[in-house]
């Protein structure tokens, strides 16, 4: 009996590297999306190709309007692309009805975004089951998984407070705990931290890491270099276009951003924006 030799890759003899690579979380090809509304037309990508293995972490940074929330939405499922595909999950998400998309949405992905869109009547704990109302689970373990969950982003004793009732750092913790509930795959934050000051922000990013430790893929907007060099790989978007991919250590400073003033002594006085220069 004759044996095949097994290569450490599991790849069968004859077959190219390619074909031994796991498939990607996200695989997106040649996205373009163009907003028309009368004869104004605005070309928000056009053509982003991007393979996200998974368990990565990935930052997304670009100038405004350079189509890093369009990007997510289509990633997403939110929207729709004009012209080219997008697989999640190896799935082919471009041609799904809206049922299917809600479907794939609501198993492999949760949201984080800026303003944290909580219900504002609703309870911490409540806001963090609405994932698992729609899956349709029962009352019962809705309340204990959203309880475990709040408790992972360290808000267990805030289980019974409203949004208004808490912190912006609470309350993104709160949406948090919102997206993992469901166990998704990929998270997809934009601008998770935004809204917050850099404690808060800081606090955030240190769950993100551990979410990623534990296995979810993590694709995170980001205006800020310091939060982009918590991921491992970071895109550059602009005009539509990836400008630049790769390690986010070794990214170097993106021309769009403000220079980073060391100290406060060599801060440029008022009325100079000091947020604007990025001083401490
Ligand atoms: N619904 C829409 N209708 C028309 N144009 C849109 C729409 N949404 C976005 N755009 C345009 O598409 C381009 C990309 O927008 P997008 O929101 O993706 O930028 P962004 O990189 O997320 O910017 P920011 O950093 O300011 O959030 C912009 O020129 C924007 O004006
Ligand atoms: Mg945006």
């Amino acid at each position: 009996m004759t044996r095949r030799a097994i290569r450490p890759d599991h790849r069968p003899e004859g077959k190219p590297a390619e074909w031994a690579k796991p498939t990607p979380v996200i695989l997106c090809e040649n996205i373009g999306k163009v907003y028309s509304s009368g004869r104004i037309r605005v070309d928000a990508l056009r053509g982003v190709s991007l393979r996200i293995e998974e368990g990565e972490f990935l930052a997304v940074m670009g100038p405004s309007g350079s189509g890093k929330s369009t990007l997510m939405n289509i990633i997403g499922t939110l929207d729709r692309p004009t012209s080219g595909t997008c697989l999640l999950a190896g799935i082919e998400v471009s041609g799904m009805d809206g049922n299917g998309l809600a479907r794939v949405r609501n198993r492999e992905i949760g949201f984080v975004f800026q303003n944290f869109n909580l219900f504002p009547r609703m309870t911490a704990i409540r806001n963090v089951e609405l994932p698992l109302v729609y899956a349709g689970l029962p009352a019962r373990e809705r309340g204990l998984r959203a309880g475990e969950a709040l408790d992972r982003v360290g808000l267990s004793g805030r289980a019974l407070h409203f949004p208004n009732e808490l912190s912006g750092g609470q309350r993104q913790r709160v949406a948090i705990a919102r997206a993992l509930v469901a166990g998704p795959r990929i998270i997809l934050a934009d601008e998770p931290t935004g809204n917050l000051d850099t404690g808060a922000g800081e606090e955030i990013m240190a769950i993100f890491r551990n979410l990623n430790a534990g296995g979810a893929t993590i694709v995170l907007v980001t205006h800020e270099r310091e939060i982009a060099r918590h991921a491992s790989r970071l895109v550059v978007l602009r005009d539509g276009l990836v400008e630049s991919d790769g390690p986010a250590s070794a990214a170097p400073a993106p021309a769009f951003l403000p220079p980073i003033f060391p100290d406060s002594a060599s801060c440029p006085a008022a009325p100079f924006p000091r947020e604007a220069v990025r001083c401490p």
